[in-house]
């Protein structure tokens, strides 16, 4: 297989099929855009298995992902797609970089979600990006935004009602969404408490890579009490 690309927690590769890429999850965990990183044993397998269960759920609530299926401890088979340069954030709980833009306290429940975008860029450090500049800069017509939108909320909404169910609080999420070889938008990449904020409903335990960024504990220890709870 050739690795077209490597991430800081993924890498893609081509296979026999022209439409059909494998990622592989790794075990690195990195914050504040990879100036912490570190390695922890079984993360891949954990996120793998998450994010699993949470496209097998999506697709069956009729959202359109990439995931075909998967393919062992560490590979997901998905649909080829080019990766919009967008990270779109969605918050039901102040937490995060919300917390500190606004100098306000992390836990505040909003009455509606808040939806975001950042444009992926590293060297420029993911900046916040407003709707007209996305669609001033080309990487998404206006259509496009609306539908990006729409299809987010109706995730958030899925999510936070599976999440709620296992005693988790969905605070926030980043999702990223690709286009398949017909110009179909699509949810790509992974869903995961690498990618997601996840409290304990009753005692706000963070059981996400909070733990990581801000020293709480066994990062691996959290991951595996997620994937529990979405067994039982
Ligand atoms: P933030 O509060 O740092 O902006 O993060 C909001 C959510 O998005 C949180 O669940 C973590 C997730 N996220 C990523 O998955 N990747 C990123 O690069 C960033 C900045 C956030």
């Amino acid at each position: 297989m050739k690795k077209i690309y490597e991430g800081k927690a993924k890498e893609v590769y081509e296979t026999e099929n022209k439409d059909e890429y494998i990622i592989k999850y790794k075990d690195t965990a990195t914050a504040g855009n990879g100036e912490k990183k570190e390695d922890f044993e079984g993360k891949g397998a954990l996120n793998l298995k998450i994010t699993t269960i949470i496209f097998e759920m999506l697709e069956k609530a009729n959202i359109k992902t990439h995931y075909i299926e998967t393919l062992s401890d560490s590979e997901m088979k998905v649909k080829k797609v080019e990766i919009l340069p967008l990270e779109v954030i969605v918050r039901n709980i102040s937490a995060g970089s919300f917390a500190k833009r606004y100098g306000v306290d992390e836990g505040i429940v909003f009455e509606n979600p808040t939806f975001e975008l950042s444009y992926k860029n590293d060297d420029l450090g993911d900046p916040l990006m407003c709707e007209d500049h996305a669609i001033a800069l080309g990487l998404i017509t206006k259509k496009e935004y609306d539908y990006i939108k729409e299809e987010t909320l109706k995730i958030n909404s899925l999510l936070k009602e599976f999440f709620i169910n296992i005693n988790l609080k969905l605070v926030d999420f980043k999702i990223e969404f690709g286009k398949d070889k017909d110009g179909n938008i699509i949810l790509a990449d992974e869903i995961s408490p690498d990618t997601c904020r996840l409290w304990d409903k009753d005692t706000n335990e963070k059981l996400d890579k909070d733990i990581f960024r801000r020293n709480l504990g066994s990062l691996t220890k959290g991951y595996e009490e997620v994937l529990k709870r979405m067994q039982k």
